[in-house]
């Protein structure tokens, strides 16, 4: 690519992006927020993912949803407002939709495009459905809109993203939701399970390279977009099992000695050293419920597959009590 293109690209650049890789590939451990995965081409290769034999997460969160609507639409309480964080997948959405036939559906999400985009998606098989999308960043405390006032709402947090926050953030995140959506309210979660280790590796390092190629297209925007001068062929893609965190960690590793530049600074990687791109933390049966717990939630009903892969957990926000 010419010099003046390339030149070009990195003035259009987020400069949130290069003040993150700065701060990040300084650490210790070199690692990188995720969301910084997700650009066009991340997000596409993110949902081929989705459909990989190996990515079991998707489909088998799917067929318990669909397994158990009448059950989860029961114990959850039809109508009201279902609030989603994130806009939905086009499968799990509707399907969430039909079993609880909510009168509102909100979903939040921090790309407005994406959010309008799907909204209007969905507005054409459900088009007695009042939406009302919330454009914010759910990690963040914020207003539910005034049409939903006095409604009963349903929380949706599907696809183990939950697993994607380190505990700690994840509990902060759990007590946001309880304070968006109030005393009363009910959340539907998805957490992925701790399961066979060669299994839980082939779904975040599959045969085809989906996963690799998703993860090194972190590389190719970091020299696209930032200008960095960096080896992409030097870095490989890994998926490693974190027994004592109980997460699998994705990383890009370096096969040889390498360096980085951007903007002055150098970064030197040994052969062996990595960057740390992504964590998924697996829960089992009674983390889950701890984990929902501490961070205000209590759980009251679990579905799950016959192979136990996957939890599908209804919670709520119980009021707080003064004694036992
Ligand atoms: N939350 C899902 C999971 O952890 C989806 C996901 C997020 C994912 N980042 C990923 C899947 C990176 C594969 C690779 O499985």
């Amino acid at each position: 690519m010419p010099e003046t293109l390339e030149a070009e690209a990195s003035t259009t650049a987020d400069p949130a992006f290069r003040a993150d890789v700065a701060r990040g590939l300084a650490q210790a451990q070199p690692a990188i927020p995720a969301r910084w995965l997700y650009d066009t081409r991340g997000s596409e290769l993110f949902d081929d993912i989705t459909r990989l034999e190996e990515y079991y997460p998707t489909r088998t969160e799917t067929a318990i949803m669909r397994d158990n609507a009448h059950a989860i639409a029961a114990a959850a309480g039809k109508g009201g407002a279902l609030i989603e964080f994130g806009a939905g997948s086009a499968t799990k959405t509707p399907l969430m939709i039909d079993a609880l036939e909510p009168d509102h559906y909100v979903p939040i999400d921090i790309s407005g495009d994406y959010l309008r985009a799907s909204a209007a998606d969905l507005q054409k098989d459900h088009p007695h459905l009042a939406i009302d999308p919330v454009e914010a960043d759910f990690t963040k405390p914020f207003d539910l809109p005034d049409e939903i006032a006095g409604l009963t709402r349903v929380g949706f947090f599907p696809g183990s993203t939950i697993g994607n926050f380190v505990p700690r953030s994840a509990t902060d995140l759990l007590r946001t939701f309880r304070d968006i959506l109030r005393d009363g309210s009910k959340l539907l979660i998805g957490m992925d399970r701790i399961k066979d280790l060669d299994r839980l590796r082939a779904a975040y390092d599959d045969r085809e390279g989906v996963t690799a190629a998703f993860n090194k297209n972190l590389l190719t925007r970091m020299r696209r977009e930032l200008g960095a001068g960096l080896d992409e062929d030097a870095f490989v893609h890994e998926a490693r099992w974190n027994e004592m965190l109980g997460r699998i960690e994705m990383h890009l590793v370096a096969i040889r000695d390498t360096e980085m530049h951007l903007d002055g600074q150098r970064f030197a990687f040994a052969k062996g050293e990595t960057i740390h791109t992504e964590n998924s933390h697996k829960y089992g049966p009674r983390g889950a419920r701890c984990l929902l717990l501490a961070g205000g939630w209590t759980p009251t009903h679990e579905w799950t597959d016959p192979a136990r892969d996957f939890a599908f957990i209804l919670a709520e926000a119980q009021p707080n009590r003064f004694a036992p």
